[in-house]
């Protein structure tokens, strides 16, 4: 299915930050983002994809995004790069909180380490990436924020206490940002994706019949991919959705 591409004017020119912007739906909302004639800066810490990544978007759209090679998991690092993408971008309008990584543990296997790498790729960033950015936005006068969760931690799924804590902590993060920054005209908003069939996923944790179950559970009865959360995360970019903050929406198919 080929989804319809819609153009929001006001984007044009704007700055966009994505976070983990190498693959997945990060790599998808870069392209888009390129598309909307945004200027693009993306983090990510894999070199080799995303490299790969600015050539495609450069053929297809004329317009290269700017790589940063970064680990977010390093709140300097965190920093460094905000100051990276200020420096090439001037200014932010758009941060979109996208990189983390969904590892699979078991109670019994959580130890003290295991939980605050977890934390660390999955949450910490998020509020570290913003404190940083914010400035940038305030001077500005305005902005939009983008945070990634997720519907697994509604999901009651056994195998993910740490990451699930991180996604439910991104909803209590984006209310306590909307609230500080709302004066300021700087919108938080949060993006619940349900099973979206990337590379990786598909790698690592999904065969035909976990997707068979979870079609099951839709309303909608097709595959998502990365291409489905491109409207819905212009949609809070651009100023058509410009009365809207604190809120959560859920791009599922119709499991919730
Ligand atoms: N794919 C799904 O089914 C799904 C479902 C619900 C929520 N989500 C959420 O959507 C977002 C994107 O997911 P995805 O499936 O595209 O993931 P992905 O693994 O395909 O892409 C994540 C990107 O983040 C980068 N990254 C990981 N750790 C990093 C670090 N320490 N520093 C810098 N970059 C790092 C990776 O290199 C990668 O390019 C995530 O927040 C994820 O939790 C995804």
């Amino acid at each position: 299915m080929t989804l319809p591409s819609s153009q929001f004017p006001d984007l044009r020119d704007r700055g966009v930050l994505v976070t983990g912007g190498g693959s997945g739906i990060g790599a998808a909302l870069v392209e888009a983002f390129a598309r909307q004639r945004a200027q693009v800066a993306f983090v990510d810490i894999a070199e080799e994809p995303s490299r790969k990544l600015c050539d495609r978007v450069a053929e297809a759209t004329g317009r290269m995004p700017h790589f940063i090679l970064a680990d977010l998991r390093n709140i300097e690092a965190v920093r460094a790069a905000a100051e990276a993408a200020v420096a090439k971008l001037g200014s932010i309008h758009v941060l979109v909180n996208n990189a983390a990584r969904d590892d699979r543990q078991p109670l019994e296997a959580v130890t003290e380490e295991s939980w605050d790498e977890s934390l660390s790729v999955n949450l910490r960033h998020f509020f570290f990436m913003s404190q940083a950015i914010a400035p940038n936005m305030q001077r500005a006068g305005g902005g939009s924020i983008i945070n990634f969760s997720s519907i697994a931690f509604l999901l009651n799924m056994p195998e993910i206490p740490a990451y699930a804590t991180a996604k439910a902590g991104i909803i209590g993060l984006t209310k306590s940002l909307a609230g500080k920054l709302g004066p300021d005209n700087i919108r938080v908003n949060t993006i619940l994706p349900g099973m979206i069939v990337t590379e990786r996923q598909k790698r690592l944790w999904l065969d035909d019949e976990a997707i068979a179950r979870m079609q099951e559970r839709q309303c909608l009865k097709r595959m998502l991919v990365a291409d489905d959360l491109v409207g819905p995360c212009l949609y809070l970019a651009s100023d058509c959705s410009a009365a809207m903050t604190a809120q959560t929406m859920i791009i599922d198919g119709g499991v919730f």
